[in-house]
């Protein structure tokens, strides 16, 4: 059993209007989901002409880059079926799709929470939903089981495909529908999806993680790894390249191991090598690469592609070797500075930007100078640097030398300085030159300016307009800012 649906037909092949909804729902997928949508979809007629308007809905995301595209996918079911998509909180349908990879990330739902449930008392038609990777935790469900029973929709990770019939079930019956799955081996395509940008677009390649990092979360809540098929992919990302998609975000938790689980083993190189051959496509990207699964294969891909971005997310979490055994990462101090000195070897300008947690169990002053100190000899672009958040669940969690709080910020403190010295030397040595810009937006501060990124991903305000939006330009790099830079228009390669 592979888990994995047969490729039906397309999503814009269907005709929803066409589909029996007093029939019995079919069991196959994605067909039983199109079944929902359309039964959905009469609901929302029905709305309509009680109400005179369409009704409203808010998808609100709060995760990662994952998290992101399938709140893409929650916005396109709801468009399809015909509810209104908007910014503001204030609609009959609001759903959070949840991040719980650090505690001040749940910290922020349950504040939301509070807010909204005040709101639906105000409004009590209004139904209230939540998604994604905190509803795998047992003790949230329980929580809100006992003290947010305000809520009417709560489902975790494995089972987002079934958003419309979730949906469905919670327009037409009262109370509480919760619907949570350990976990799942089961991927199924071809369902709708509702982009943010038009020019630009995260591809999943993969879900899940098997990796365990002894600090993380996500393996327990994604569940195991699992890869797309090549034609699937590449299918999705010929559909967005005709939609006029030029940038593409290829999404998992460690790309690098793309493809050891299917059934024809492919590998993440072979996968890239295949995407570039895609007409229209003229950028990609991906995160995140593990450094103990980054191959050779890889690096030479990359220096030979004229697609793949000059940039590198290479998380590093912590420069002592000894903190990156308990952290499970293998591989150590050495290894990865030797990786980055191959890297930077076989892409001479590539832009490396890195992951670093402060105060891991244990960490010693000693082990927070090898962070400073590979900090120093990458000389990243740009780091993120997060706080150690204990993690119920997670081997780190129950180490007992847990690093005091004053002591840990001071090191944040620290750590932070070192990365931004080096980000603005690395983006000093920038200016004067010309750069192919994505241009992204108008600039939300000064209308007279629009907004986009290069290759290596540091952002770019320059003069212009919003014809440019979506489209790549070469741009003389004026002045550095730090973390961005003021440039002006140098003209437009044929697209
Ligand atoms: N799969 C990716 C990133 C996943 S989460 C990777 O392996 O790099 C994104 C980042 O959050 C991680 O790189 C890590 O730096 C940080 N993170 C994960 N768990 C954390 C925790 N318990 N406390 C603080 N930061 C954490
Ligand atoms: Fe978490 Fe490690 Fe998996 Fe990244 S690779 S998601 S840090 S367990
Ligand atoms: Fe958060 Fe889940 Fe992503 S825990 S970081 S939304 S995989």
């Amino acid at each position: 059993m592979t888990g994995r649906e047969k490729p039906g037909k397309m999503y814009n092949e269907i005709d929803l209007d066409k589909i029996d909804i007093n029939a019995a729902p079919p069991t196959e997928e994605p067909l039983r989901q199109y079944y929902f949508m359309a039964k959905c979809r009469a609901w929302v007629k029905e709305f309509e002409q009680e109400n005179g308007q369409r009704p409203i809905a808010h998808v609100q995301n709060y995760g990662c880059q994952m998290n992101a595209r399938d709140s893409e996918k929650l916005a396109g079911i709801l468009e399809v079926i015909g509810y209104e998509l908007v910014d503001t909180e204030e609609a009959d349908f609001v759903i959070y799709n949840t991040c719980t990879v650090r505690e001040n990330a749940n910290n922020k739902v349950w504040g939301r929470l509070g807010y909204l449930g005040a709101y639906k008392k105000k409004h009590p038609q209004m139904k209230i939903a939540l998604c994604g990777c905190m509803m795998q935790e047992e003790e949230v469900i329980e929580k809100l089981k006992k003290s947010y029973r305000f809520v009417d929709l709560v489902f975790g990770t494995h089972n987002i495909y079934k958003f419309a019939e979730l949906l469905y079930t919670s327009l037409v019956q009262d109370g509480m529908v919760i619907d949570i799955w350990k976990d799942t081996d089961r991927i199924v395509e071809d369902l709708p999806m509702e982009r943010k940008y038009n020019f630009k677009s995260g591809v999943n390649i993969m879900f899940g993680c098997n990796n365990f990092c002894s600090y993380c979360i996500v393996p327990y809540v994604r569940g195991r790894e699992r890869s797309r098929r090549p034609q699937d992919i590449l299918r999705e990302i010929e559909r967005l390249a005709a939609d006029g998609v030029v940038e593409i975000m290829l999404l998992g938790q460690n790309v690098n191991s793309y493809g050891k689980n299917l059934e024809e083993p492919v590998t993440f190189a072979e996968l890239l090598l295949e995407i570039e051959k895609i007409e229209g496509i003229r950028r990609i990207r991906f995160m995140t690469s593990h450094p103990k699964d980054l191959s050779d294969e890889l690096i030479e891909v990359m220096a030979n592609s004229r697609k793949i971005c000059n940039h590198l997310h290479l998380p590093l979490q912590s420069g002592s070797s000894r903190i990156l055994k308990e952290m499970n990462r293998h591989y150590d101090k050495e290894q990865y500075l030797l990786l980055v000195e191959k890297i930077r070897r076989a892409v001479p300008d590539i832009a490396l930007t890195t992951d670093i947690i402060v105060g891991f169990p244990g960490e010693t002053e000693e082990d927070f100078q090898e962070t400073m100190d590979v900090v120093r000899k990458v000389g990243y672009e740009s780091a993120f640097t997060f706080i150690y958040s204990k993690r119920t669940g997670t081997p780190a969690a129950i180490k007992e030398e847990q690093v005091p709080e004053d002591v840990v910020k001071d090191r944040f403190d620290r750590l932070l300085k070192e990365v931004q010295r080096h980000a603005t030397e690395r983006a000093n040595a920038l200016t004067g030159r010309v750069e192919e810009v994505l241009v992204e937006e108008v600039n939300e501060q000064d209308e007279s300016l629009v907004s986009g990124r290069m290759g290596n991903n540091f952002m770019v305000h320059f003069p212009g307009n919003e014809e440019l939006i979506g489209k790549i330009v070469n741009v003389k790099l004026k002045e550095c800012r730090g973390f961005y830079f003021y440039g002006e228009f140098a003209g437009q390669e044929e697209q």
